[in-house]
């Protein structure tokens, strides 16, 4: 899917950005009755309204102030969606956006939303030339976006589209070996390292839990190491990035029930697929901060060698850990990436996975369960990248108590809790293979959608890649 956004003026269809009626007697283009037409649209709660020029259409949008400001920024976003549909209905192949508005930010958050919303993977349909939307260039006015924004939403936007499609990308082409021969195009793409370690290496480096998972595979493992180190980093310790890589989660031998329940496991990956493509989003943007980034991957199934309940496993750490459910499968692999992290002695460590329904019924499809162990003040950023992404984190703590679910028997822990409280025992456990300050964001019930909603695509969403950016541009600068 190509699309781009540039500063450039053309003639014919635009979309005007307006906060007050009055400022549309300014537009020369509009006749009288068009004018009123807008009017009435407008007192009847439209928010945008179409104007047929018959050669060429013009798109009025009224800008409203809500709330707060993130809510005022996604209202653009969601009206940005809802104008990417208007244009490919007309088959428009190009579009220019003028902001009229008092908000500078209005045109480049209505482009991010046609361009979030423009999103299609349509690699296995036949007929995909019928069903490609026909949109592909947004320009902006001069006076309407800065040369700086127009090429950071760019490779923001390309950074996502890429997240989306190895998400949407089933097993049978994406295996643990093709996701990481992708990381290592991402970083040619980009100008990041990228170093693979076969099956062969993660036995020798004893990395218990991810070969555990691996053992029902017929295909092996793989685990991808990430590093961009820019010239001047403002960061004196790696900031490292882990992500969960199971490119199928079947359950294992803790079979998934059948019934639709593994309908969306191949999107299994979604915290791999992220923090991939948030690399190569951070060597494009050429972010002054030196980072690393993670992904163990395997997918998980029955098979005559896999793992079982009861089994205990050695780890990467040498913690023990018995296996009491084969489901719970991912903490199984992230412990050992969040184990070989301590390598770097970093500064902070961020680890996105689709680690439990239970954080998906928690909060369901509008927010991202995080715990963790950094300072307030990192929390507080995180928080204000979530709200100023829409991308919202709902923080749920790691008490002790919650740590009592998970002791074992016969090991040092399990790797399942008890009937509550489940995306905390999982985020109890990977505490248990850290030692320095570090955040988990279960992405569970954000990263696949299974209906279109606003500028989110059916499929794989990509969800928290705006937050993450937004976090590390933000980083180190108070
Ligand atoms: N990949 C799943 C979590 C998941 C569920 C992601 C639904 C997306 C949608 C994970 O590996 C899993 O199976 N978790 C179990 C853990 C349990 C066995 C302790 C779960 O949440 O049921
Ligand atoms: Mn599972
Ligand atoms: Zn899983």
């Amino acid at each position: 899917m190509e699309f781009k956004i540039q500063i450039k003026q053309t003639k014919q269809d635009h979309i005007y950005i307006v906060d007050d009626e009055k400022k549309l007697s300014s537009l020369a283009v509009l006749t009288k009755e068009e004018l009123a037409f807008i009017k009435t649209s407008f007192a009847v709660e439209q928010t945008i309204v179409s104007i047929n020029k018959l050669s060429y259409f013009i798109f009025i949008y009224l800008f409203k102030n809500k709330k707060t400001d993130a809510q005022t920024h996604d209202a653009c976003r969601k009206a940005g969606a809802e104008l990417s549909g208007i244009c490919n209905k007309y088959k428009l192949t190009e579009i220019t956006i003028a902001n009229l508005s008092a908000n500078t930010h209005a045109a480049v958050l209505v482009a991010e939303g046609m361009a979030l919303a423009n999103y299609q993977f349509l690699k296995y349909r036949t007929e995909a030339k019928k069903i490609t939307n026909t949109l592909k260039l947004i320009y902006f006015t001069k006076t309407s976006a800065t040369v700086k924004e127009v090429a950071q939403l760019n490779i923001v936007i390309d950074a996502i589209y890429r997240a989306r499609t190895l998400v949407n990308e089933p097993l049978n082409y994406l295996s643990a070996e093709q996701l990481s021969k992708e990381i290592v195009l991402l970083g040619k793409d980009a100008g990041f390292k990228v170093t693979v370690f076969n099956k062969a290496r993660i036995q020798k480096e004893k990395m218990g839990g991810l070969l555990a998972v691996n053992l029902g595979s017929i295909q092996p493992p793989t685990f991808s190491i990430m590093e961009y180190l820019p010239k001047k980093a403002l960061n004196k310790k790696p900031i490292v990035l882990v992500g969960k890589g199971v490119v199928y989660d079947t359950g294992g031998l803790s079979l998934k029930p059948t019934a639709n329940s593994m309908d969306r496991m191949k999107s299994d990956m979604s915290g791999a697929a992220l923090v991939s493509c948030a690399m190569y989003a951070i060597a494009k943007l050429q972010l002054p901060l030196h980072i690393i980034a993670l992904v163990p991957a395997t997918d998980n199934r029955p098979g005559q060698e896999a793992y079982v309940p009861g089994d205990v496993i050695t780890m990467l750490s040498g913690k023990t850990v018995e296996v009491l459910n084969t489901d719970a499968e991912g903490r199984m692999l992230l412990a050992d990436a969040l184990q070989w992290a301590k390598r770097y002695k970093p500064e902070l460590v961020m680890d996105f996975a689709t680690l439990t329904g239970a954080a998906s019924a928690a909060v369901g499809e509008d927010g991202i369960v995080c715990m963790g162990t950094a300072d307030d003040q990192v929390k507080k950023a995180f928080r204000e990248s979530g709200f100023r992404q829409y991308e919202r984190l709902v923080e749920y703590p790691l008490w002790d108590e919650y740590g009592d679910q998970i002791k074992s028997d016969i090991a040092d822990i399990k790797n399942v809790g008890g009937p509550s409280g489940g995306a905390i025992t999982a985020g109890k456990f990977l505490e248990h293979f850290i030692d320095y300050p570090w955040m988990h964001f279960d992405i569970a019930g954000v990263s696949f959608a299974t209906a279109k909603k606003g500028y989110i695509p059916v499929g794989g969403t990509a969800y928290g890649m705006r937050m993450l950016l937004d976090f590390l541009m933000h980083y180190g600068k108070a």
